[in-house]
């Protein structure tokens, strides 16, 4: 696996993959990377001649420092981990390469980022939309892979490459659990043994409200979720919405479109989120 550190090698490198008529899968990460990533790589191994990760911990995202410095850096089992998937190229540029020019992208994702993720996060999807968007200029992929844990990211950067004219095909990825339920995720590094037992609750919890929706309206659904919550003292539900799959916009009746749950809690000072599809 080749590594590189900068813009212009990386630009150089894809230009010529470009021109040799080959296609580049980019897994896009903040490193610390698990099982979730690994089955990004191997889809974009499975899909294109050339597969690139990046690893950046993009601070213009976090809208709370403790968040930011708490952020797992693993840099060398992470590189481990590339190499044993075969991926091709890892990209690990420097903050003074990336934002070699102030991030003074403004983007306008309209009710697409005023609820959910967005509403509690300002400025988190401005953050990544700006850090995607410049990756994505300098690896030019054919396709991009994220995983559907951040499935609001997903909607948004493929907004986003839209109101760019990005040629970039986003490829929404299925999320990957651990045995015991629990959505994989970097931040699950942080909990402290105890509160790693518990957090599988967050997923059997979705679980059982999903096995009463023919029964229950999304009002009821949602009251049922939040009660079972309060029994828990150790976790704490930020919230937990009804959604349209694509509008991401709250319902209230059953619909021909798909729906949604989306869940953020916080357990032990980290902040967990995950998802449930209804219908
Ligand atoms: O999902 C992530 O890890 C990040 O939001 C991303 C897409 C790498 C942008 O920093």
């Amino acid at each position: 696996m080749k590594i590189i550190n900068t813009i212009e090698e990386i630009s150089q490198i894809t230009d010529r993959l470009k021109q040799e008529g080959k296609t580049i899968g980019f897994v896009p990460t903040m490193g610390a990377l698990h099982k979730g990533h690994i089955s990004l790589i191997s889809r974009s191994k499975e899909e294109n001649d050339v597969t690139i990760c990046s690893i950046f911990v993009n601070p213009i995202q976090f809208n709370n420092k403790e968040d930011l410095e708490k952020y797992p850096i693993r840099t060398d089992e992470d590189i481990l981990i590339l190499e044993e998937s075969n991926c091709d190229i890892l990209f690990i540029p420097s903050q003074e390469e990336v934002y070699f020019e102030p991030a003074t992208e403004r983007f306008s994702f309209g009710k697409l980022e005023e609820v959910l993720e967005g509403k509690q996060r300002p400025g988190h999807f401005n953050g990544v939309a700006t850090v995607v968007s410049r990756l994505f200029k300098w690896i030019k992929p054919n396709k991009a892979y994220f995983g559907e844990k951040d499935y609001q990211q997903v909607a948004i950067i493929k907004d986003m490459v839209k109101q760019l004219d990005m040629p970039i095909e986003i490829i929404p990825c299925p999320i990957i659990r651990e045995e015991d339920g629990l959505a994989i995720s970097s931040r699950n590094l942080l909990l402290s043994s105890d509160a790693r037992k518990l957090a599988p609750k967050i997923h059997s919890i979705l679980i059982k409200s999903a096995y009463q929706k023919d029964n229950l309206t999304f009002s009821q659904i949602k009251s049922f979720v939040s009660s079972e919550f309060k029994l828990i003292k150790e976790m704490d539900l930020e919230y937990f919405e009804i959604v349209d799959d694509e509008t991401l916009q709250p319902i209230t009746k059953k619909q021909e479109n798909g729906v949604v749950g989306f869940i953020a809690v916080w357990l032990d000072g980290v902040r967990l989120i995950d998802i449930q599809r209804y219908y």
